[in-house]
């Protein structure tokens, strides 16, 4: 791919995040495999997000979506490649450099027990991060502001007092979400905030996520493999297969006219609202490849009921199909997605 056609891919104006080039790849040594192997859990990857965008992110399992949105964070360190946190690049800050920006971007874990201390109370979980960023707030000052963040979140002060445990799921991904906001991000990375919890419980987060990005304004990294869901709550979707975007685009221009056959197949298992439109249910034959060893040109091409023999020959580049709609797959005579 062209560095121009990467970079260019989905720029907003004046990104908040702006990710370009990026790659994280792990080594992996011992046993079978030879030395110097590597897994190339993202591999070239650019976009960008705007203030207050909610981008979706999706693709099966393995495809690098948990690695990208750690990475961006900087919850480790990429392998090469740039990103850009309101215009300062952040790739190879150390963890001091790093400290004032924290509190700017938050993750949202997908299973709020594992990631809530069972030892320490809602009011200290949720404003631990104050103490560490915000010194100068007395203990009336930070209760103020649980408080408040508190019943963003859907829950009282009255909790406050409460350990873990003593909370359902649902409340307990609500506690997740009030730590994460209490310092006002302007960017959150969401990892499957809700596929650990009960369907019933799902679309209450899912609705809080929706006022949270209404009445806060705050952007965030949306990775979900629920495309309904996604298709809900996000202003544009990039599709994730074996550590590349494949494919991205504003959500209603994806969901009407998928342009790569992966989110064509991924697409047709999602129920349309219209019941005059019927999709045909494509069934995606065989694993998603190893990343250790990706297929030659386009990695789709095993799986793929489109392939040609030139799709062997290249990595295609991501084109340009429509404003802002970017896939990256050679041909451009099929017409995916249509109703039966
Ligand atoms: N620390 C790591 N070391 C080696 N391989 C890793 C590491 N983290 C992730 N991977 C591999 O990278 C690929 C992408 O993983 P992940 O980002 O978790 O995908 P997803 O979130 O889309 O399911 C997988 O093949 C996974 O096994
Ligand atoms: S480039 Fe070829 S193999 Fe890849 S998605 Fe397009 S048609 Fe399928
Ligand atoms: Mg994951």
């Amino acid at each position: 791919m062209t560095a121009t056609a990467a970079i260019a891919a989905p720029v907003p104006e004046s990104p908040l995040i702006e990710v370009r080039e990026l790659r994280q790849w792990f080594p992996v040594g011992g046993g079978l495999l030879r030395r110097g192997d590597v897994v190339r859990a993202v591999d070239d990857v650019s976009f960008s997000i705007a203030k207050g965008e909610v981008l979706g992110l999706v693709g099966e399992s393995g495809s690098g979506k948990s690695t990208l949105g750690r990475a961006i964070l900087r919850m480790s360190t990429p392998t090469s490649g740039q990103i850009l946190f309101e215009g300062r690049d952040v790739t190879k800050l150390g963890r001091r450099a790093l400290r004032p920006l924290r509190p700017r971007m938050q993750f949202i874990f997908q299973d709020p027990f594992a990631s809530l201390n069972p030892r320490m109370t809602v009011r200290q979980i949720v404003g631990a991060p104050l103490l560490i960023q915000r010194p100068e707030l007395d203990g009336a000052a930070r209760d103020a502001r649980i408080g408040e963040v508190l019943r963003t979140v859907g829950l009282s002060l009255h909790y406050a007092g409460r350990y873990p445990h003593e909370f359902s799921g649902g409340q307990r991904q609500r506690i997740g979400i009030a730590r994460a906001l209490i310092l006002e991000p302007a960017f959150l990375v969401a990892d499957e905030p809700v596929s650990a919890l009960d369907v019933s419980i799902q679309a209450q987060i899912v609705n809080l996520l929706i006022d949270i990005r209404k009445e806060l304004g705050v952007a965030m990294l949306f990775i979900s493999h629920d495309l309904a869901v996604v298709g809900h709550l996000c202003d544009r979707v990039a599709v994730m297969y074996l550590g590349r975007i494949v494919e991205i685009a504003p959500t209603r221009a994806l969901f009407r006219r998928p342009r790569h056959p992966y989110t064509e197949a991924l697409f047709s298992a999602v129920p349309v609202p219209d019941p005059t439109i019927r999709r045909e249910r494509i069934i995606l034959k065989g694993d998603i490849p190893s990343p250790l060893a990706p297929p030659s040109g386009c990695a789709f091409r095993g799986r793929c009921r489109y392939a040609l023999p030139e799709c062997a020959s290249a990595v295609p580049p991501l084109r340009q199909v429509d404003g802002g709609h970017w896939t990256r797959c050679i041909r451009d005579d099929l017409k995916l997605g249509r109703s039966l």
